[in-house]
């Protein structure tokens, strides 16, 4: 944990944090028709998760500002999967974030995406944060998959980094001051 109590990954790290949750996925003897990934944390999860379950990705958006660009209290939907929404019924769906922090996001998709009555819906995400959720999991959700329980700190994503390297050493640290065996 760096000094600043924020927590840092590498591309590397959240490439095997994807792979685990992977690995959690099919060992639930669980199968998905199709992966949805929320944008825009979710897209390189998503992206990754793809290599190992093999199945088609669509992306939503939401956002919490208005078209005057205005802090709202629920989310807005800003891009939907509408041309093939339809075609969501009797799918099996897993819905992809980075990030579970306050809920109430997933909590969003996860209504909207019940709407058009898939076969089943369940989530996985990277990171799960410890805290009291503003957001509840319907009870519809067959299956809840993260990667890592974390506390709640702010948590630093590689593709949120303008110098790679730097974020690089403040996930991994200095390969030069690791200890050799
Ligand atoms: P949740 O339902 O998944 O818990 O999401 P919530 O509405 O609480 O999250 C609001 C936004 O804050 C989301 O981004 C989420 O990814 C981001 N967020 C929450 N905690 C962290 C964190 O520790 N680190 C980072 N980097 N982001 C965090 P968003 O508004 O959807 O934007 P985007 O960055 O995904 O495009
Ligand atoms: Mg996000």
């Amino acid at each position: 944990m760096a000094a600043d109590q924020k927590y840092y990954f590498s591309y590397s790290q959240i490439h095997k944090q994807v792979r685990r949750l992977a690995e959690q996925v099919l060992a639930s003897g669980y199968r998905f028709d199709l992966i949805v990934a929320i944008a825009t944390g979710g897209f390189i999860p998503a992206r990754i998760l793809k290599t190992f379950l093999k199945v088609p990705i669509l992306t939503v958006g939401i956002s919490y500002y208005d078209i005057n660009n205005q802090p709202t209290t629920q989310p807005q939907t800003v891009q939907w999967i509408d041309e093939v929404e339809k075609k969501l019924t009797g799918k099996r769906i897993l819905l992809v974030d980075e990030v579970d922090d306050s809920r109430i996001t997933l909590e969003y998709c996860l209504r909207e995406l019940l709407s058009y009555q898939p076969a089943d819906i369940a989530v996985a995400v990277l990171h799960n944060k410890r805290k009291p959720k503003g957001g509840s999991l319907p009870d519809e959700i067959s299956h809840y998959f993260a990667a890592e329980e974390l506390e709640d700190r702010w948590i630093c994503y590689p593709w949120d980094a303008e110098d790679i390297d730097s974020q690089r050493l403040l996930a991994e640290g200095d390969p030069a001051l690791q200890p050799t065996v």
